[in-house]
């Protein structure tokens, strides 16, 4: 998809879709500023065309007018913005995601605007930004295996029109990021929605050095089963024992021109399938659950693009990639393993594998003297219990890291929730026989009993664990795309890095 910027008037662009946004009105429905010149143009045959749909600009809706090619070659698609007061810049990259999944397939490019200062006090770059982000996510398809569709075609062209020329520079840098950041989030959706037989540790080991191979700036070390061994990483290889695909421990390192002393670890869950191992899931949970490698696909969709980015500080990628399956060698219930910072690990429960792993990637991050750590992990059910299928539960020992997140997530409208990580509750994961058990004595709090699992592997170093259980992997359609996976976290994280790098 490619953008383009120019000064040419919407209805003088030839274009095959104009997208034209309204407010919702109460008997006024040509109300932007985009609208009210197109209307003007047509005489007034915009009004009277919405007028004879029952058209009011309502959030999340949208119609099609077609007027005689004489009059007006291009398919106008006028979409709602919901009322004025209510307005944001969510609302936008949703109703363009709309936009895309209606026409995506049938035209080659569409002509858009931006609303005008009196429209909405939204600024042009963030109007940019998420123009891109609702188009892209939106007409994004995973179809690899569909025979009929696989090489279906996308909007090739964007024409956006801007009177200000003298906005066009950084308009256009805008839209650059945005592209790059939906890249990324396409790479982590392809990953998560491959078949587990073909997204294997082999696949993400392979994907992180070919993006080491693309960037100057970005080196990958793969750790192999003997290597990992040699770390003292059982509790890692305690999950990986059950499959005989081989596990990898995938390293990646992006190193700023300057030196610095700030150095970002993020983590992610690499289970490339979860059966739940000996604690077999039930039929009916274990469908999805080649998305239990979420949490590494949008780390190395990250990677992807960060050098790119160029952030002054150095960020490393840390996954423990194995599937979850069950064999003669599989751990059973009351195996104890040791994770690489000493502290022994009973298995209460095969199935909550995520943090014995996790117990080893932290550790790791640890060790290499990560200044902050963020971790991404399908972690819990219980974490949807808690907060639905649409936001992540966010858990934290440094609520100044916290912050950041959080303002990284708001921006991007990736939605996060705090849960607390009580001292009351530390006993939640006490062993009679380790130092600590990966099943939670009680059934409550399950996502916080996940948290307080993890912080007892990160030591003092600010930390935030998002547990995407929920929004990483879509049940059904969603506002931005299809079933399958999201992407979720990879434009919260980027973003992340972007405001980080800002920061003096
Ligand atoms: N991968 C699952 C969590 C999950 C569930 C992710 C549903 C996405 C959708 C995780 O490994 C798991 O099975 N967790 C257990 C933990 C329990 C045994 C303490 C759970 O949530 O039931
Ligand atoms: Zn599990
Ligand atoms: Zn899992």
């Amino acid at each position: 998809m490619e953008f383009e910027l120019t000064n040419n008037k919407l209805e003088k662009i030839s274009a095959d879709i104009v997208a034209v946004p309204v407010f919702e009105g109460k008997n006024e429905f040509v109300n932007t500023e985009t609208s009210k010149k197109l209307d003007l143009f047509l005489n007034g045959d915009l009004t009277d065309g919405l007028h004879a749909e029952n058209f009011i600009g309502k959030k999340n809706t949208l119609v099609s007018l077609r007027f005689p090619k004489k009059v007006f070659n291009a398919k106008i698609i006028v979409f709602g913005l919901g009322k004025k007061e209510d307005f944001t810049a969510d609302v936008l990259r949703i109703a363009y995601s709309q936009i895309a999944k209606m026409a995506v397939k049938k035209v080659d490019s569409l002509a858009a605007s931006f609303l005008s200062a009196n429209d909405a006090d939204t600024p042009l770059d963030l109007q940019a930004t998420v123009l891109v982000e609702g188009l892209m996510l939106g007409s994004y398809s995973f179809t690899k295996y569909k025979e009929k569709d696989k090489n279906e075609r996308d909007f090739s062209t964007i024409i956006i029109s801007h009177d200000n020329k003298k906005d066009f520079l950084r308009l256009k840098k805008s839209l650059d990021m945005a592209k790059l950041f939906c890249r990324a989030t396409y790479m982590a959706r392809n990953l998560v929605n491959e078949q587990a037989a073909v997204a294997t540790p082999t696949l993400l080991a392979k994907t992180a050095q070919d993006i080491a191979r693309g960037s100057k700036n970005v080196s990958c070390k793969i750790f192999e089963k003997t290597d990992v061994e040699k770390m003292g990483m059982e509790a890692f290889l305690g999950v990986a024992r059950g499959s005989d695909t081989p596990p990898k421990f995938i390293y990646l390192k992006y190193t700023p021109g300057k030196k610095s002393k700030k150095r970002l670890a993020i983590v992610g869950k690499g289970i490339t399938f979860d059966t739940g191992g000996i604690n077999l899931k039930p039929e009916w949970a274990m469908g999805d659950m080649k998305m239990d490698m979420s949490g590494a696909a949008t780390v190395l969709g990250v990677f992807s693009v960060i050098g790119k980015i160029q952030p002054p500080f150095e960020v490393l990628g840390i996954i423990a990639a194995t599937p979850n399956l069950i064999s003669g060698k599989a751990l059973v219930p009351g195996d104890v393993v040791r994770a690489m910072n000493g502290k022994t690990i009973e298995i209460n429960n095969t199935d909550a594998e995520g943090r014995v792993t996790l117990a080893d990637s932290l550790s790791f991050a640890v060790k290499e003297k990560a200044t902050e750590i963020i971790d991404l992990a399908t972690l819990t059910g219980a974490c949807m219990v808690a907060l639905g299928t649409d936001i992540a539960g966010l858990m934290t020992n440094d609520s100044g890291f916290a912050k950041k997140v959080q303002s990284a997530a708001y921006s991007t409208g990736e939605k996060v929730w705090e849960l607390p990580l009580p001292d009351e509750y530390k006993d939640m994961n006490k062993s009679e026989v380790a130092d600590i058990s990966n099943l939670p004595t009680g059934r409550w709090a399950g996502a916080i009993a996940g948290g307080m699992f993890l912080r007892e592997f990160v030591n003092n170093t600010p930390w935030v664990h998002l547990d995407i259980a929920g929004p990483a992997f879509a049940e059904k359609g969603h506002l931005l795309g299809p079933k399958g996976g999201t992407g979720y976290g990879v434009r919260l994280l980027l973003n992340l890095i972007k405001e980080l790098g800002g920061e003096k």
